[in-house]
C-alpha cells in the first residue's frame, strides 16, 4: 500500500506540469512498417472470423465445433490459399450443408486469408521412427 501511495505522488506532480503541444511541423510522422500492417490484417481478419466463423470452426487453435467442419488452423493445408482466396473474393463458396453463404469483397477476403495464414499448423508429419 505504501509503495502505491509513494508511486502516485510523481505522476500527480506531472500531470500539473503543462507540456506545450509539438509544433505541427514536428508532429511525429506516423510509419507504419510492413509489419504492423499485416499485424493489423490478421487481428481484423480474427474478428471477423470469431464473430462469423469460430462458432463451427472455433478460434485459432481450438477444435471445430461443428461435426465435420475442419478446424481453421488446417484449413489451408486442403485448400491452397489462392484457390481459397479465390472463393473467398466470389463469395466465400465454400459454402456446404450446415454452412452459410459468405459475401465477402476482395478486402474483406484479404483479411480472413491474413488471418488464416497466421494460424496454420502443418499436419503432424508422420514420425520416421
Ligand atoms: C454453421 C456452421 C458454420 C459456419 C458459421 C461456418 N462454417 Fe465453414 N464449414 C462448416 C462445415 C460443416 C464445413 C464442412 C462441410 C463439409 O466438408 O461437408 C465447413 C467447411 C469450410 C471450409 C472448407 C471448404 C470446403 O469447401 O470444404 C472452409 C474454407 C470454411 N468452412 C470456411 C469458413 C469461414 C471462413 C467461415 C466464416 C466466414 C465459416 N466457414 C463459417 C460449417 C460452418
Amino acid at each position: 500500500m505504501r509503495g502505491a501511495m509513494t508511486a502516485l505522488v510523481p505522476l500527480t506532480l506531472m500531470a500539473c506540469a503543462q507540456t506545450p503541444a509539438p509544433a505541427p511541423s514536428q508532429a511525429a510522422v506516423i510509419q507504419t512498417s510492413p509489419e504492423d500492417l499485416l499485424a493489423d490484417k490478421i487481428e481484423r481478419g480474427r474478428a471477423i472470423v470469431s464473430r462469423e466463423c469460430a462458432s463451427c470452426h472455433g478460434l485459432d487453435n481450438e477444435e471445430a465445433e461443428w461435426p465435420d467442419a475442419p478446424a481453421l488452423r488446417h484449413m489451408l493445408a486442403d485448400y491452397d490459399s489462392g484457390t481459397l482466396n479465390e472463393d473467398f473474393r466470389q463469395s466465400v463458396r465454400v459454402g456446404h450443408p450446415g454452412m452459410p453463404q459468405f459475401l465477402y469483397g476482395p478486402k474483406t477476403a484479404d483479411l480472413l486469408l491474413s488471418y488464416l495464414v497466421s494460424i496454420q499448423e502443418p499436419e503432424t508429419p508422420p514420425s520416421e521412427d
